[in-house]
């Protein structure tokens, strides 16, 4: 699909998603589906809309937003380069977490913005979306940075191989300044492992660079 033709899909996509009746948008001002280039090599996906989201309809536009451009930039790109969505896309009554069945009505949306978008990397920002690409059960403390290659088989998401390189919130770095310079190296590494899948021409990483890489299936 060309980049026009993406971009109209998504936008196809999101008037379809933003009419329905989702159990979080009776409480919402705005919903958020999220922004970028439609043929992004690199998409990040966040958990939800927060207050300054919320009221202005975009991702990541508020305290941690200003951080994630931060670092996005650190690497070289803009915004307008990379995709920027959210698990959520209707912020959750105070900033509460979101409910399990609230994130199984709303990943359908995500994961066709991902059919649609394919890119090559998908960068997590914190547990709810580590969780929704690689399972439950993993402590984002001990597998932040690397670069995962996952065979997706799980329903609902597409399938096919995906790099999903997780790391932590730009949120939790508001309140636990130690993670700004990890969130900063993390990140400092999304070009190499973009310079592998591009020189493979394949999603497979050099084990010899990204030792860390490994080989998931998802049920
Ligand atoms: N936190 C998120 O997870 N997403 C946003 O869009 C903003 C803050």
């Amino acid at each position: 699909m060309t980049k026009q033709h993406k971009q109209k899909a998504l936008d196809t996509l999101n008037t379809e998603w933003l009419a329905k009746e989702l159990s979080l948008k009776s409480v919402a001002t705005n919903g958020v589906p999220g922004e970028g280039n439609p043929d992004a090599e690199i998409v990040f996906v966040g958990e939800g809309p927060g207050k300054d989201e919320d009221e202005q309809g975009r991702p990541f536009v508020g305290a941690a937003g200003k951080f994630l451009t931060e670092l996005i930039e650190s690497i070289g790109l803009r915004r307008q380069d990379v995709f920027i969505a959210n698990i959520i896309k209707h912020r959750a009554p105070g900033n509460r977490d979101p409910l399990p069945v609230e994130i199984e009505e709303y990943v359908p949306w995500l994961n066709k913005q991902i059919e649609i978008i394919q890119p090559k990397i998908i960068v997590t920002l914190g547990r709810f979306s580590m969780e929704h690409f690689l399972g439950d059960g993993l402590s984002i403390s001990k597998i932040h940075g690397e670069p995962k290659r996952v065979v997706i088989k799980r329903s609902g998401l597409p399938a096919g191989r995906q790099v999903i390189l997780p790391m932590y919130h730009p949120a939790a770095a508001l309140y636990r300044g130690d993670l700004r310079p990890v969130l900063h190296e993390d990140f400092a590494k999304i070009p190499k492992v973009l310079e592998l899948i591009n020189q493979a021409g394949t999603l497979a990483i050099d084990p010899e660079v990204a030792e860390a890489a490994a080989q998931q299936t998802l049920l």
